[in-house]
Protein backbone atom coordinates (compact mmCIF):
# COMPACT_ATOMS: atom_id res chain seq x y z
CA UNK A 1 0.00 0.00 0.00
CA UNK A 2 0.91 3.43 -0.88
CA UNK A 3 2.09 6.05 1.92
CA UNK A 4 -0.39 8.71 2.53
CA UNK A 5 -0.48 11.81 0.14
CA UNK A 6 2.19 14.33 0.62
CA UNK A 7 -0.27 17.66 0.77
CA UNK A 8 -2.41 18.07 4.16
CA UNK A 9 -4.68 20.61 3.98
CA UNK A 10 -3.97 24.31 6.21
CA UNK A 11 -1.21 23.68 7.62
CA UNK A 12 -1.21 26.21 10.30
CA UNK A 13 0.63 29.28 10.06
CA UNK A 14 3.46 30.32 12.78
CA UNK A 15 1.90 32.29 15.48
CA UNK A 16 5.44 33.60 16.07
CA UNK A 17 6.52 37.11 15.14
CA UNK A 18 9.88 36.47 14.17
CA UNK A 19 10.37 35.92 10.31
CA UNK A 20 10.11 32.45 8.62
CA UNK A 21 13.61 31.30 7.67
CA UNK A 22 14.11 29.68 4.52
CA UNK A 23 16.43 27.87 2.66
CA UNK A 24 16.21 28.28 -1.19
CA UNK A 25 17.59 25.61 -3.36
CA UNK A 26 17.83 26.94 -7.12
CA UNK A 27 18.20 30.20 -6.35
CA UNK A 28 19.67 31.90 -9.59
CA UNK A 29 17.11 30.56 -11.81
CA UNK A 30 13.65 31.50 -12.82
CA UNK A 31 11.54 30.72 -10.11
CA UNK A 32 14.78 31.06 -7.71
CA UNK A 33 15.10 35.04 -8.09
CA UNK A 34 10.81 35.45 -8.11
CA UNK A 35 11.50 33.84 -4.57
CA UNK A 36 14.34 36.18 -3.59
CA UNK A 37 12.59 39.13 -4.78
CA UNK A 38 9.40 37.82 -2.40
CA UNK A 39 11.83 37.76 0.62
CA UNK A 40 13.24 41.34 -0.11
CA UNK A 41 9.42 42.27 -0.26
CA UNK A 42 8.49 41.11 2.93
CA UNK A 43 11.77 41.48 5.49
CA UNK A 44 9.76 41.70 8.69
CA UNK A 45 7.80 38.08 7.64
CA UNK A 46 10.62 36.10 5.35
CA UNK A 47 14.40 35.44 6.26
CA UNK A 48 16.73 33.64 3.95
CA UNK A 49 19.29 31.68 5.67
CA UNK A 50 20.59 29.87 2.75
CA UNK A 51 20.92 30.09 -0.77
CA UNK A 52 22.33 27.50 -3.66
CA UNK A 53 23.21 27.57 -7.27
CA UNK A 54 24.77 25.24 -9.66
CA UNK A 55 27.31 27.73 -10.99
CA UNK A 56 26.06 31.48 -11.58
CA UNK A 57 28.21 33.07 -8.48
CA UNK A 58 27.73 36.75 -9.63
CA UNK A 59 24.07 36.09 -9.57
CA UNK A 60 24.12 34.41 -5.88
CA UNK A 61 26.81 37.49 -5.03
CA UNK A 62 24.18 40.02 -5.88
CA UNK A 63 21.22 38.18 -4.67
CA UNK A 64 23.48 38.36 -0.94
CA UNK A 65 24.21 41.85 -1.72
CA UNK A 66 20.66 43.02 -2.17
CA UNK A 67 19.28 40.80 0.64
CA UNK A 68 21.76 42.60 2.86
CA UNK A 69 20.52 45.79 1.97
CA UNK A 70 16.67 45.00 2.12
CA UNK A 71 17.57 43.57 5.97
CA UNK A 72 20.67 44.38 7.39
CA UNK A 73 19.99 43.12 11.24
CA UNK A 74 19.84 39.74 9.42
CA UNK A 75 22.88 37.18 9.48
CA UNK A 76 24.45 36.35 5.85
CA UNK A 77 22.96 33.57 4.46
CA UNK A 78 24.59 30.34 3.97
CA UNK A 79 25.74 29.55 0.22
CA UNK A 80 25.76 26.27 -1.84
CA UNK A 81 27.73 26.13 -5.65
CA UNK A 82 26.81 22.84 -7.01
CA UNK A 83 29.77 23.13 -9.89
CA UNK A 84 33.94 22.88 -8.36
CA UNK A 85 35.12 25.47 -10.54
CA UNK A 86 32.41 27.65 -9.65
CA UNK A 87 32.87 26.74 -6.23
CA UNK A 88 36.28 27.55 -6.22
CA UNK A 89 35.46 31.13 -7.56
CA UNK A 90 32.94 31.83 -5.16
CA UNK A 91 36.06 31.71 -2.82
CA UNK A 92 37.11 34.61 -4.01
CA UNK A 93 34.07 36.57 -3.52
CA UNK A 94 33.67 39.02 -0.35
CA UNK A 95 29.77 38.46 -0.01
CA UNK A 96 30.28 34.90 -0.02
CA UNK A 97 33.73 33.77 1.03
CA UNK A 98 32.80 33.44 4.92
CA UNK A 99 29.41 31.37 4.58
CA UNK A 100 30.44 28.67 1.81
CA UNK A 101 28.71 24.93 2.21
CA UNK A 102 31.04 22.37 0.45
CA UNK A 103 30.48 22.05 -3.53
CA UNK A 104 28.19 19.28 -5.59
CA UNK A 105 25.96 17.36 -3.82
CA UNK A 106 27.42 17.73 -0.22
CA UNK A 107 26.88 21.47 -0.14
CA UNK A 108 23.05 21.23 -1.41
CA UNK A 109 22.20 18.65 1.05
CA UNK A 110 24.02 20.50 3.68
CA UNK A 111 21.54 23.72 3.00
CA UNK A 112 18.28 21.44 2.85
CA UNK A 113 19.23 19.94 6.27
CA UNK A 114 19.90 23.07 7.53
CA UNK A 115 18.11 23.03 10.88
CA UNK A 116 17.40 26.53 11.26
CA UNK A 117 15.66 26.67 8.07
CA UNK A 118 11.68 26.28 8.87
CA UNK A 119 11.34 26.13 4.90
CA UNK A 120 13.17 24.71 2.27
CA UNK A 121 11.88 25.98 -1.68
CA UNK A 122 13.19 23.35 -3.34
CA UNK A 123 13.36 25.16 -7.35
CA UNK A 124 15.83 23.36 -8.60
CA UNK A 125 15.31 21.92 -12.08
CA UNK A 126 15.47 17.73 -12.62
CA UNK A 127 16.59 14.74 -11.06
CA UNK A 128 19.45 16.42 -8.75
CA UNK A 129 16.30 18.00 -6.95
CA UNK A 130 15.32 14.32 -5.29
CA UNK A 131 18.69 14.06 -2.73
CA UNK A 132 17.41 17.57 -1.42
CA UNK A 133 13.73 16.97 -1.21
CA UNK A 134 14.68 13.74 0.99
CA UNK A 135 16.60 15.79 3.37
CA UNK A 136 14.21 18.42 4.01
CA UNK A 137 10.95 16.09 4.18
CA UNK A 138 13.45 13.65 6.38
CA UNK A 139 13.89 16.21 9.20
CA UNK A 140 10.46 17.40 9.17
CA UNK A 141 10.72 20.56 7.27
CA UNK A 142 8.07 22.41 5.82
CA UNK A 143 8.75 22.34 1.93
CA UNK A 144 7.67 24.19 -0.82
CA UNK A 145 8.25 22.15 -4.14
CA UNK A 146 8.70 23.66 -7.18
CA UNK A 147 10.75 20.79 -8.61
CA UNK A 148 8.24 18.15 -10.12
CA UNK A 149 11.25 16.31 -10.88
CA UNK A 150 11.33 14.79 -7.31
CA UNK A 151 7.91 13.52 -7.16
CA UNK A 152 8.41 12.03 -10.49
CA UNK A 153 11.54 9.81 -10.10
CA UNK A 154 10.82 9.59 -6.38
CA UNK A 155 7.23 9.84 -5.37
CA UNK A 156 7.04 6.84 -3.24
CA UNK A 157 10.27 8.03 -1.77
CA UNK A 158 9.23 10.77 -0.37
CA UNK A 159 5.84 10.35 0.83
CA UNK A 160 7.22 7.24 3.01
CA UNK A 161 9.72 9.75 4.49
CA UNK A 162 7.30 13.17 4.48
CA UNK A 163 4.61 10.60 6.36
CA UNK A 164 7.78 8.98 8.71
CA UNK A 165 9.00 12.51 9.76
CA UNK A 166 5.61 14.50 10.02
CA UNK A 167 6.74 16.92 7.14
CA UNK A 168 4.23 18.99 5.41
CA UNK A 169 4.91 19.39 1.62
CA UNK A 170 3.05 22.11 -0.02
CA UNK A 171 3.41 22.83 -3.56
CA UNK A 172 4.46 25.66 -5.71
CA UNK A 173 3.18 24.36 -9.18
CA UNK A 174 0.61 27.13 -10.32
CA UNK A 175 -1.53 23.81 -11.28
CA UNK A 176 -1.02 21.78 -7.64
CA UNK A 177 -1.12 25.05 -5.86
CA UNK A 178 -4.44 25.80 -8.06
CA UNK A 179 -5.52 22.37 -6.24
CA UNK A 180 -4.45 22.65 -2.93
CA UNK A 181 -6.48 26.15 -2.47
CA UNK A 182 -9.60 24.09 -4.17
CA UNK A 183 -9.07 21.50 -1.53
CA UNK A 184 -8.84 23.48 1.35
CA UNK A 185 -10.48 21.98 4.76
CA UNK A 186 -12.84 19.56 2.46
CA UNK A 187 -12.47 15.85 3.26
CA UNK A 188 -10.87 13.66 0.31
CA UNK A 189 -13.91 11.35 0.03
CA UNK A 190 -15.33 14.31 -1.47
CA UNK A 191 -13.20 14.71 -4.29
CA UNK A 192 -14.07 12.80 -7.41
CA UNK A 193 -11.39 14.29 -10.60
CA UNK A 194 -8.64 16.93 -10.03
CA UNK A 195 -8.26 18.86 -13.25
CA UNK A 196 -4.71 19.97 -14.42
CA UNK A 197 -5.25 22.78 -16.97
CA UNK A 198 -2.35 23.47 -19.74
CA UNK A 199 -1.52 26.47 -21.95
CA UNK A 200 -1.09 24.04 -24.35
CA UNK A 201 2.60 25.73 -25.18
CA UNK A 202 3.64 27.74 -28.75
CA UNK A 203 2.09 24.75 -31.08
CA UNK A 204 -1.56 23.92 -29.87
CA UNK A 205 -2.58 25.36 -32.81
CA UNK A 206 0.68 24.23 -35.17
CA UNK A 207 -0.37 21.34 -37.81
CA UNK A 208 1.61 18.53 -37.28
CA UNK A 209 3.97 18.77 -40.17
CA UNK A 210 4.53 22.24 -39.27
CA UNK A 211 5.65 21.22 -35.65
CA UNK A 212 8.16 18.70 -36.98
CA UNK A 213 10.12 21.99 -38.46
CA UNK A 214 10.10 23.43 -35.28
CA UNK A 215 13.55 25.20 -34.51
CA UNK A 216 14.48 25.83 -30.85
CA UNK A 217 13.44 29.77 -30.95
CA UNK A 218 10.01 28.47 -32.05
CA UNK A 219 10.22 26.13 -28.51
CA UNK A 220 11.28 28.42 -26.30
CA UNK A 221 8.46 30.98 -26.86
CA UNK A 222 6.27 30.30 -24.65
CA UNK A 223 2.40 32.30 -25.11
CA UNK A 224 1.98 32.59 -21.73
CA UNK A 225 4.68 32.08 -19.10
CA UNK A 226 8.26 32.95 -18.76
CA UNK A 227 10.30 29.83 -16.91
CA UNK A 228 13.62 28.34 -17.20
CA UNK A 229 14.39 26.61 -20.12
CA UNK A 230 13.49 22.95 -19.47
CA UNK A 231 10.09 23.50 -18.44
CA UNK A 232 9.29 26.02 -21.45
CA UNK A 233 10.70 23.12 -23.14
CA UNK A 234 8.59 20.59 -21.53
CA UNK A 235 5.61 22.56 -22.13
CA UNK A 236 6.17 22.69 -25.86
CA UNK A 237 5.84 18.86 -25.86
CA UNK A 238 3.89 18.74 -22.89
CA UNK A 239 5.36 16.56 -20.95
CA UNK A 240 5.30 19.15 -18.64
CA UNK A 241 1.83 18.12 -17.88
CA UNK A 242 2.47 14.27 -17.84
CA UNK A 243 5.42 15.38 -14.77
CA UNK A 244 2.31 17.40 -13.32
CA UNK A 245 0.02 14.43 -13.31
CA UNK A 246 2.60 12.29 -11.99
CA UNK A 247 3.49 15.19 -9.65
CA UNK A 248 -0.14 15.45 -8.55
CA UNK A 249 -1.25 11.74 -7.63
CA UNK A 250 1.77 11.44 -5.13
CA UNK A 251 0.43 15.45 -3.48
CA UNK A 252 -2.99 14.48 -3.46
CA UNK A 253 -3.15 10.73 -3.11
CA UNK A 254 -5.76 10.40 -6.30
CA UNK A 255 -5.84 7.22 -8.43
CA UNK A 256 -4.39 8.02 -12.54
CA UNK A 257 -7.76 7.62 -13.55
CA UNK A 258 -9.59 10.09 -11.89
CA UNK A 259 -6.41 13.08 -12.76
CA UNK A 260 -7.41 15.01 -16.00
CA UNK A 261 -5.26 16.98 -18.89
CA UNK A 262 -7.71 20.03 -20.20
CA UNK A 263 -5.62 22.53 -22.48
CA UNK A 264 -7.04 26.45 -21.23
CA UNK A 265 -4.68 28.54 -23.88
CA UNK A 266 -5.80 31.42 -21.51
CA UNK A 267 -3.83 30.04 -18.77
CA UNK A 268 -5.97 31.88 -16.54
CA UNK A 269 -7.95 28.73 -14.95
CA UNK A 270 -4.79 27.34 -13.00
CA UNK A 271 -6.77 24.32 -12.63
CA UNK A 272 -10.17 22.43 -11.18
CA UNK A 273 -10.97 20.06 -8.59
CA UNK A 274 -14.28 18.41 -9.60
CA UNK A 275 -16.52 16.78 -6.42
CA UNK A 276 -18.77 13.81 -6.26
CA UNK A 277 -22.00 16.03 -6.52
CA UNK A 278 -20.78 17.30 -9.53
CA UNK A 279 -19.30 20.44 -9.05
CA UNK A 280 -16.26 21.67 -9.21
CA UNK A 281 -13.71 24.57 -7.54
CA UNK A 282 -11.00 26.06 -9.45
CA UNK A 283 -8.09 28.87 -8.56
CA UNK A 284 -8.03 31.88 -11.41
CA UNK A 285 -5.71 34.97 -11.40
CA UNK A 286 -2.96 35.89 -13.99
CA UNK A 287 -0.36 33.46 -14.87
CA UNK A 288 2.82 34.74 -12.27
CA UNK A 289 4.45 32.15 -10.25
CA UNK A 290 4.70 34.64 -7.79
CA UNK A 291 1.78 33.52 -6.59
CA UNK A 292 2.12 30.19 -5.83
CA UNK A 293 5.24 30.89 -4.79
CA UNK A 294 4.00 33.65 -1.90
CA UNK A 295 0.96 31.23 -1.25
CA UNK A 296 3.43 27.96 -0.30
CA UNK A 297 5.77 30.55 2.02
CA UNK A 298 2.85 32.36 3.53
CA UNK A 299 2.36 28.63 5.02
CA UNK A 300 -1.20 28.70 2.71
CA UNK A 301 -2.63 32.39 3.40
CA UNK A 302 -2.78 35.19 1.29
CA UNK A 303 -0.43 37.84 1.64
CA UNK A 304 -1.13 41.17 -0.21
CA UNK A 305 0.82 41.55 -3.83
CA UNK A 306 0.92 44.53 -5.90
CA UNK A 307 0.67 43.04 -9.37
CA UNK A 308 -1.05 43.79 -11.84
CA UNK A 309 -5.54 42.86 -11.20
CA UNK A 310 -7.35 40.81 -14.17
CA UNK A 311 -9.68 42.50 -15.95
CA UNK A 312 -12.80 40.25 -16.31
CA UNK A 313 -14.23 41.95 -19.30
CA UNK A 314 -11.16 41.87 -21.45
CA UNK A 315 -10.71 38.37 -20.51
CA UNK A 316 -14.15 37.65 -21.78
CA UNK A 317 -14.17 34.02 -22.28
CA UNK A 318 -12.39 31.47 -21.15
CA UNK A 319 -11.28 28.77 -23.54
CA UNK A 320 -10.73 24.74 -22.91
CA UNK A 321 -9.67 22.01 -25.34
CA UNK A 322 -8.96 18.25 -25.22
CA UNK A 323 -5.35 18.10 -25.84
CA UNK A 324 -4.47 16.20 -29.07
CA UNK A 325 -2.29 12.93 -28.58
CA UNK A 326 -1.53 12.43 -32.13
CA UNK A 327 0.47 15.81 -31.99
CA UNK A 328 1.50 15.60 -28.32
CA UNK A 329 2.82 12.26 -27.50
CA UNK A 330 4.73 13.21 -24.40
CA UNK A 331 1.68 13.42 -22.27
CA UNK A 332 0.61 9.41 -23.92
CA UNK A 333 4.48 8.07 -22.68
CA UNK A 334 4.24 9.88 -19.22
CA UNK A 335 0.82 8.37 -18.22
CA UNK A 336 2.02 4.64 -19.81
CA UNK A 337 5.16 5.35 -17.54
CA UNK A 338 3.56 6.79 -14.53
CA UNK A 339 0.80 3.52 -14.53
CA UNK A 340 3.42 1.13 -14.76
CA UNK A 341 5.26 2.49 -11.94
CA UNK A 342 8.60 1.20 -10.56
CA UNK A 343 11.57 2.25 -12.59
CA UNK A 344 9.62 3.85 -15.67
CA UNK A 345 8.81 6.91 -14.24
CA UNK A 346 12.46 7.50 -13.55
CA UNK A 347 13.56 6.27 -17.24
CA UNK A 348 11.01 9.01 -18.85
CA UNK A 349 12.93 11.52 -16.74
CA UNK A 350 16.32 10.88 -17.26
CA UNK A 351 15.13 10.55 -21.36
CA UNK A 352 13.16 13.71 -21.31
CA UNK A 353 15.95 15.25 -19.57
CA UNK A 354 18.91 14.19 -22.28
CA UNK A 355 16.40 14.63 -24.95
CA UNK A 356 15.97 18.76 -23.61
CA UNK A 357 19.51 19.59 -23.28
CA UNK A 358 19.95 18.46 -26.81
CA UNK A 359 17.71 20.46 -27.86
CA UNK A 360 18.58 23.43 -25.63
CA UNK A 361 22.36 22.60 -27.28
CA UNK A 362 20.98 21.87 -31.03
CA UNK A 363 21.86 18.55 -31.41
CA UNK A 364 18.18 17.16 -31.12
CA UNK A 365 15.35 18.37 -33.29
CA UNK A 366 11.82 18.78 -31.51
CA UNK A 367 9.89 16.46 -33.25
CA UNK A 368 12.38 13.94 -32.16
CA UNK A 369 11.87 13.63 -28.06
CA UNK A 370 8.85 11.54 -27.95
CA UNK A 371 11.20 8.89 -30.09
CA UNK A 372 13.96 9.12 -27.87
CA UNK A 373 12.14 8.77 -24.72
CA UNK A 374 9.84 6.16 -26.12
CA UNK A 375 13.29 4.12 -27.26
CA UNK A 376 14.63 4.57 -23.81
CA UNK A 377 11.65 3.16 -21.83
CA UNK A 378 11.31 0.13 -24.34
CA UNK A 379 15.13 -0.60 -23.44
CA UNK A 380 15.56 -0.01 -19.86
CA UNK A 381 13.45 -3.24 -17.97
CA UNK A 382 11.13 -2.54 -15.45
CA UNK A 383 10.95 -3.02 -11.74
CA UNK A 384 10.34 -2.09 -8.41
CA UNK A 385 12.69 0.83 -6.70
CA UNK A 386 13.43 0.13 -3.04
CA UNK A 387 15.39 3.23 -1.74
CA UNK A 388 17.10 6.67 -3.20
CA UNK A 389 20.16 4.70 -4.13
CA UNK A 390 18.46 2.26 -6.76
CA UNK A 391 16.35 5.58 -8.03
CA UNK A 392 19.61 7.16 -8.71
CA UNK A 393 21.04 3.87 -10.50
CA UNK A 394 18.17 3.64 -12.71
CA UNK A 395 18.37 7.46 -13.29
CA UNK A 396 22.16 7.26 -14.35
CA UNK A 397 21.08 3.64 -16.17
CA UNK A 398 18.38 5.17 -18.28
CA UNK A 399 20.86 8.35 -19.21
CA UNK A 400 23.69 6.70 -20.49
CA UNK A 401 20.95 4.76 -22.77
CA UNK A 402 19.12 7.54 -24.19
CA UNK A 403 22.74 9.74 -24.68
CA UNK A 404 23.37 7.06 -26.55
N1 LIG B 1 10.00 28.74 -13.95
C1 LIG B 1 8.71 28.57 -13.71
O1 LIG B 1 7.92 29.49 -13.89
C2 LIG B 1 8.21 27.24 -13.18
C3 LIG B 1 6.84 27.07 -13.04
C4 LIG B 1 6.38 25.88 -12.49
C5 LIG B 1 7.28 24.89 -12.10
N2 LIG B 1 8.61 25.08 -12.27
C6 LIG B 1 9.53 24.02 -11.86
O2 LIG B 1 10.48 24.59 -10.94
C7 LIG B 1 11.77 24.00 -11.13
C8 LIG B 1 12.77 25.13 -11.43
O3 LIG B 1 12.41 25.73 -12.67
P1 LIG B 1 13.08 27.07 -13.21
O4 LIG B 1 12.37 27.40 -14.46
O5 LIG B 1 13.17 28.07 -12.11
O6 LIG B 1 14.54 26.53 -13.57
P2 LIG B 1 15.84 27.38 -14.03
O7 LIG B 1 15.48 28.77 -14.35
O8 LIG B 1 16.56 26.56 -15.03
O9 LIG B 1 16.71 27.41 -12.68
C9 LIG B 1 17.25 26.23 -12.12
C10 LIG B 1 18.01 26.56 -10.86
O10 LIG B 1 18.58 25.36 -10.32
C11 LIG B 1 19.99 25.52 -10.19
N3 LIG B 1 20.58 24.19 -10.38
C12 LIG B 1 20.42 23.36 -11.44
N4 LIG B 1 21.10 22.20 -11.21
C13 LIG B 1 21.68 22.32 -10.00
C14 LIG B 1 22.53 21.51 -9.21
N5 LIG B 1 22.92 20.30 -9.60
N6 LIG B 1 22.94 21.98 -8.00
C15 LIG B 1 22.57 23.19 -7.57
N7 LIG B 1 21.78 24.02 -8.28
C16 LIG B 1 21.36 23.59 -9.47
C17 LIG B 1 20.39 26.55 -11.23
O11 LIG B 1 21.63 27.14 -10.88
P3 LIG B 1 22.50 27.99 -12.00
O12 LIG B 1 21.67 29.19 -12.30
O13 LIG B 1 23.76 28.32 -11.28
O14 LIG B 1 22.67 27.08 -13.18
C18 LIG B 1 19.19 27.52 -11.08
O15 LIG B 1 19.36 28.28 -9.90
C19 LIG B 1 11.60 22.98 -12.26
O16 LIG B 1 11.37 21.71 -11.70
C20 LIG B 1 10.37 23.45 -12.99
O17 LIG B 1 9.69 22.40 -13.64
C21 LIG B 1 9.10 26.23 -12.81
Amino acid sequence: MSPPPLYRCAAAPRPSAAPTRVCLLGATGSLGRQTVELVERYPQRLRLVALAAHSRVDELAAAVQRLAAADPAADPPWVAVFDAAAHARAQAVPALRGRLLPPGEAGLLAAAALPEAEVVVNALVGAAGLAPTLAAVRRGARLALANKESLVVGGELVRAAAAAAGAVVLPVDSEHAAIAQALAGRAWDEVETLILTASGGPFRDWPAERVREATREDVLRHPTWRMGPKVTVDSATLMNKGLEVIEAHHLFGMPWSAIEVVVHPDSIVHSLVGFRDGSYLAQLGAPDMRVPLLYALAAESHWPLPIPRLDWVAVGALRFEAPDPQRFPCLRLARQAAEAGGRAPIVLNAANEVAVAALLAGRLRFSEIPGLIERSLAAVPGGPVRDLAEALAVDQEARRIAAA
